[in-house]
């Protein structure tokens, strides 16, 4: 879900939208606000579906707003998206508004309890009975503060909760357990939001709450305590990219605007990193040469597209730093009781950095006294925070539910890291490194011819807007490419759609082969890797050979598949470690021009947010 809260004398319905607005890719089911009217009363307008329909909801009925508020957009957890789940819920007899972001793990017992209080609630979710146990506390205490505080510690689970109250008309108080939230510093105004994107058009001042405490916002003040009331000191800090970053730009979607980002996504997360041929990453550096000799196994945890940047990293971290690499889904790791000792490394993978399946599988690691390094791409989130080490994509704000840019500076920050430790290592040999070191400087260049191939793959979408299912093969590298063309086909497209090894499919997948099945094939560089280009023009042979639709994408200049492929997608030359950077370009283009085909949401997929922050 996505928070945002404000304190200020300018137009506060005007923020609270502009920053759901910004933050709605954290969830698209429902939409509220709550406002402190000029009268002294409190104005709430909720509405399920996207945050469009609140709009609709607000010119119908209007709420004039004094300064102060919360907002709303919300990811179903418990209770479906109805108006009446929808959020903000009240409590103390209307006189309280509450939204919420998590999940109360207790909330039946605390339901029943208010149950038996006789106090009835409206919905069906954990929120309302938050929302009605604050009331009673605030009634039972007088005091909005002091009443969060007692009601925090009886909650179990994960939440960041924002609150405003009648009686205390130009403050919003805000908890955070286990859930993000950030606070915006202003001139005479303050800020709260899920993340920065909530206020960043306002200003670029931030503050990371830390893990249990509590901010409390005026116009003119910002205080922080721990649950037990204790002040906390707080550092802010400013925020690396402007509102204009997080701007579709003219473009027709996000995504499209964020696969053509992607050459500067991964040059900005190599530069700096390889310099006159040599890779350094200092927050790795910062962890001491003798602690990254040691490590004799890494684990990489990531969900979805994440996931696959690590399947992909690891065949690169293996062949530069010879260390033994497995890559688990983190809710996976988490409850198999994992083999860890101390020199095991984590590396987590994790575009928002709020993951809770991830954060919640290195906390579990780091309990275990391993080495945490994170790869994010989001300044100050939770995982980074947490880890060890921090070493951050830089390809700036991904909007689109389905990631692009950030996967492949995901790829680019794990092949940085492989490179790191090979060094140190002693496992990397100099001309290794000066050659990775050459093919970062041509990627930039390579991506954007990559991102070239719109025009033909929108052809190709549009013959195939019909089609019902689309399979993806590769090998190598090109094997975690191909998971990644499928997942972005049933994010986005809703189409069934799955990726195999080459290899693999000749034990079982091939059945699945029928007249005129659509299969998009990654090809490695018949130059470069003969071997394994010889097995992927005879895998193209057999699917061709039982009626398959082959969409072969090849290295320029690549003539040997032509006689079996119906449709060829040329790619620049690279290093065949660096093929799914640029391979993966088309396939991104394909799903979108597919989603867009079909008159679907491509930035907003049904049943998706882009930061899922529950289990
Ligand atoms: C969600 C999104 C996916 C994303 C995954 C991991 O499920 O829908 O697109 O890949 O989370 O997100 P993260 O922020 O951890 O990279």
């Amino acid at each position: 879900c996505g928070i945002v809260g404000y304190v200020g004398p300018n137009d506060t319905l005007g923020v609270l939208l502009g920053g759901l607005k910004r933050l709605e890719y954290r969830g698209y089911d429902s939409a509220g606000i709550a406002v402190i009217d000029p009268s002294g009363g409190l104005s709430v307008r909720k509405r399920s579906g996207k945050l469009s329909r609140l709009v609709e909801l607000l010119d119908d009925a209007p709420v004039s707003a004094s300064g102060t508020g919360i907002g709303h957009t919300r990811w179903a957890t418990h209770g479906g998206p109805t108006d009446v789940n929808a959020h903000p819920h009240l409590g103390d007899g209307g006189r309280l508004a509450l939204i919420h972001n998590g999940i109360v793990e207790n909330f039946a017992e605390l339901r029943a309890e208010l149950e038996r209080d006789g106090i009835t609630l409206l919905s069906e979710t954990d929120t309302e009975v938050v929302a009605a146990l604050l009331g009673r506390e605030v009634e039972r205490v007088g005091d909005l503060e002091t009443a969060f505080r007692a009601v925090v510690r009886r909650l179990r689970g994960t939440f960041t909760l924002l609150a405003v109250h009648l009686d205390a008309p130009d403050t919003v108080v805000a908890a955070r357990h286990n859930s993000p939230l950030v606070i915006g510093l202003g001139e005479g105004e303050n800020f709260l939001g899920s993340d920065v994107a909530a206020f960043v058009e306002f200003t670029r001042r931030a503050v990371a709450v830390e893990e249990d405490n509590i901010a409390v916002i005026t116009p003119q003040s910002v205080r922080v305590t721990d649950f037990a009331g204790d002040p906390v000191e707080f550092a802010e800090y400013e925020i690396a990219w402007d509102a204009e970053a997080a701007d579709k730009g003219g473009w027709s979607s996000f995504m499209a605007k964020e696969i053509t980002e992607q050459p500067e996504a991964v040059a900005n997360t190599f530069r700096g990193r390889v310099v006159d041929g040599r890779v350094e990453i200092p927050e790795l550096s910062a962890l001491g040469e003798e602690r990254l000799r040691e490590v004799d196994r890494i684990v990489i945890i990531a969900c979805g597209t994440a996931s696959y940047a690590g399947q992909i990293g690891a065949y690169a971290i293996e062949r530069w730093a010879r260390v033994p690499v497995e890559v688990q889904l983190s809710h996976e790791f988490r409850y198999r009781d994992p083999v860890l000792s101390p020199s095991t490394m984590v590396i987590s993978v994790s575009q928002s950095g709020e993951t809770m399946d991830t954060l919640m599988a290195v906390k579990y690691a780091k309990d275990r006294g391993v080495t945490t390094v994170s790869v994010c791409n989001t300044q100050s989130a939770t995982i980074p925070r947490e880890s060890d080490a921090a070493v951050y994509t830089h390809a700036g704000p991904e909007v689109a539910v389905a990631s692009t840019k950030a996967f492949t500076a995901q790829i680019t920050a794990l092949y940085l890291i492989g490179l790191h430790l090979g060094r140190v290592r002693g496992t990397l040999s100099p001309e290794e490194e000066a050659q990775a070191a050459s093919a970062f400087e041509q990627l930039p260049q390579a991506v954007a011819e990559a991102v070239e191939t719109h025009e033909q793959i929108a052809q190709l979408a549009h013959w195939m807007a019909d089609t019902r299912s689309v399979l993806f093969l590769g090998r190598h590298v090109g094997y975690p490419t191909a998971l990644e063309g499928a997942l972005k086909l049933k994010e986005i497209a809703y189409i069934h759609a799955e990726g195999f090894a080459a290899g693999e499919l000749k034990h079982g997948p091939i059945a699945l082969i029928d007249h005129g099945q659509p299969v998009f094939v990654l090809v490695p560089s018949p130059r470069r890797s003969p071997v394994m280009h010889s097995k992927v023009v005879s895998n193209i042979q057999e699917i061709r050979a039982r009626g398959a639709r082959v969409i072969a994408i090849v290295e320029k200049g690549d003539t040997a598949v032509l006689p079996y492929a119906d449709d060829v997608i040329r790619m620049p030359l690279t290093d065949p470690l660096f093929e799914p950077l640029v391979q993966v370009v088309p396939l991104q283009w394909f799903a979108l021009e597919l989603s867009t085909a079909k008159g679907l949401d491509v930035d907003q997929p049904r049943n998706l947010a882009k930061s899922v922050t529950v289990e």
